[in-house]
């Protein structure tokens, strides 16, 4: 993918990034890499003026965001991911705006996931702790049933503990056949997660390989790991 906001310049010069069905695919690098902009222009909110967007071997390169949630990609961004003013139960239904079937086994199984959230269902989103909130996020993104999960930092400002349970959870959405791309600031322990891993410098590729080889790599290590 090669492009950039509106009539701006180029944000992405040349980034890659492939995840197959049930692979958790992790793209780590500094601040203002590109990360959330690759995201974007997978999800359809930037134009890519050359490269493509396949999905399920179709191209989707001009399809509108929407287009894809209907083709089955699901997107959780970096901020305001919830309606804060909405019921948890509430912004779990917003997501399944574009589906005309019975949701409410879906519901029950992003309850199943993430048991505390059918426990304040009733209560305002933006009432629940960090890691709740990015809970709220991921259900609202699965009521859809996507195929393809993306989550863009999903761990910001959650403790340790949090951070752990949340990344099991993904894991546990994964083995459903559910694919995850997913934008990580805790790059070493999404790495140890993930099938594909991915660093972007300066809206270019930098270093790919799965995330054992990455965490293995001393380039890598040295500048983005910590050593
Ligand atoms: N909506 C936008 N319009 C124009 N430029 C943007 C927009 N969002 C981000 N950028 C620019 O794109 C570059 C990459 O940002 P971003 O993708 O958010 O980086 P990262 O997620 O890796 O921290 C930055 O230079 C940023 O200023
Ligand atoms: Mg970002």
């Amino acid at each position: 993918m090669v492009g950039g906001y509106g009539r701006g310049p180029d944000i992405l010069h040349g980034v890659t990034i492939e995840v197959d069905r049930g692979e958790i695919a992790v793209i780590v690098g500094p601040n203002g890499a590109g990360k959330s902009t690759a995201m974007k222009a997978v999800f359809g909110m930037l134009n890519v003026h050359s490269g493509s967007v396949m999905f399920d071997g179709e191209d989707i390169r001009t399809l509108t965001p929407q287009a894809r949630v209907a083709k089955g990609m699901g997107f959780v961004p970096q901020t305001h991911n919830i309606f804060t003013s909405m019921s948890v139960e509430d912004n779990l239904e917003m997501g399944a705006f574009l589906r005309k079937d019975d949701f409410a086994d879906t519901m029950e199984q992003v309850y199943d996931l993430f048991p505390i959230l059918k426990e304040k269902r009733n209560q305002h989103a933006g009432e629940l702790s960090g890691g709740q909130r990015q809970q709220v996020a991921v259900g609202r993104a699965l009521m859809t049933q996507p195929k393809l999960l993306m989550l863009d930092e999903p761990t910001a400002g959650v403790s340790p503990i949090v951070m752990d349970e949340l990344f099991d959870r993904i894991i546990e959405v994964a083995r459903t056949g559910i694919s995850i791309l997913m934008v990580e600031q805790n790059a070493r322990q999404a790495l140890e997660i993930a099938d594909k891993g991915y660093v972007l410098v300066q809206g270019a590729n930098a270093h790919t390989g799965t995330g054992k080889e990455l965490l293995a790599d001393p380039q890598v290590r040295k500048s983005f790991l910590g050593g």
